[in-house]
């Protein structure tokens, strides 16, 4: 095993904690240590070969060996009631739990009070902690043994670095499982009343980033452009005037229907509805903030006659 460098994030896993941090996450941080007792909700029931190795590891801490492991976890776009029976299970077994700024109070109040919970940031400008630093914390945690739960907004492996989270623990051989969430787009368009797709309007749905690496959009334009298709623009809100134009330069004509979706399934759900010619304005109009959702193609009419979510009437 390749030795861990000792940073901040390793510091911390070793009860070594920088000030700064310590203030961040005494605001985020609850429970200790100590093992509780499952929800029945929550007790492995099935034959797996995981659930039958982690029961008898939580039984007998000592079998354990050195190693912990990772539970990379999606946790869905902000309902918690779209968290996966597995993600749910996972959660409650959990003894420390790493989670950035995509997660939802609900989601987080489903942690028994016994998980430690260490807020890694991420926010776009302001990274708590950098993406090296999570990494090595998964690994310092879990080579202390310890059941390490990351829960990351969406899906692990849609746009949220989950690969490279998980290739640092199988670089230091630590066990690992990933347990898919409901993706923005998926649970943000079944929210705001926008089918995807439709025979009548969209054989093809594409996801694209709006954030690249070094701040540019180095997209497949003339690709995106093409008709009889959707276009779901992550992180998109920033760049939402470029992304307009870019569009309309490429082919699509000014008139394509689009939206904006804020905070998408939550209560605070916001929509923007308009055109490539009016989204841009119509949403800083609206002052709307991260996280959004942009979604371009004519199924976007659709939510004038399918919009059905009523956040203040959902029954918990
Ligand atoms: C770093 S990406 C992570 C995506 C995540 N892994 C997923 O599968 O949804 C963060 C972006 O996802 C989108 N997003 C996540 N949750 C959202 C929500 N509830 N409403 C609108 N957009 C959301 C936004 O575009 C946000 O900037």
């Amino acid at each position: 095993m390749r030795p861990v460098r000792k940073t901040a994030a390793v510091a911390m896993a070793e009860g070594n904690r920088p000030a700064r941090k310590r203030r961040r996450s005494a605001k985020h941080a609850s429970g200790s240590r100590a093992e509780t007792a499952l929800p029945a909700a929550a007790r492995p029931d099935g034959p797996r070969a995981t659930d039958f190795a982690l029961a008898t590891r939580a039984a007998t801490p000592k079998a354990r060996g050195p190693a912990g492991e990772v539970y990379l976890v999606g946790a869905g776009p902000g309902d918690p009631e779209l968290l996966t029976l597995r993600a749910l299970k996972l959660m409650q077994r959990s003894e420390v739990a790493l989670y950035d700024h995509l997660i939802s109070d609900g989601v987080l109040a489903l942690l028994p009070p016994s998980t430690e919970r260490v807020y890694v940031g991420k926010e776009r400008g302001n990274h708590t902690m950098r993406q090296e630093e999570i990494n090595a914390l998964l690994v310092a945690l879990a080579q202390q043994g310890r059941r390490v739960l990351r829960l990351k907004g969406g899906d692990p492996f849609t746009f949220g670095r989950g690969g490279e989270e998980i290739d640092s623990l199988a670089a230091h051989r630590i066990r690992f499982e990933v347990v898919p969430g409901i993706t923005a787009a998926l649970g943000v368009a079944a929210y705001a009343g926008i089918p995807l797709t439709h025979r009548d309007h969209a054989q093809a749905c594409l996801f694209v980033t709006g954030h690249l690496k070094d701040g540019t959009m180095d997209l497949d334009w003339t690709a995106l452009a093409r008709p009889r298709q959707t276009i779901v623009v992550y992180m998109g809100l920033t760049a939402l005037p470029a992304l307009c134009e870019r569009l309309v330069e490429h082919g699509l004509p000014a008139s394509t229907p689009a939206a904006v979706v804020q905070q998408g399934t939550t209560r605070d759900q916001r929509v923007v509805t308009g055109t490539l010619a009016t989204l841009a304005e119509d949403t800083a109009r609206a002052k709307l903030r991260a996280p959004t959702l942009v979604i371009v193609g004519s199924v976007v009419k659709l939510r004038d006659r399918l919009n059905w979510f009523r956040a203040d009437a959902r029954t918990r």
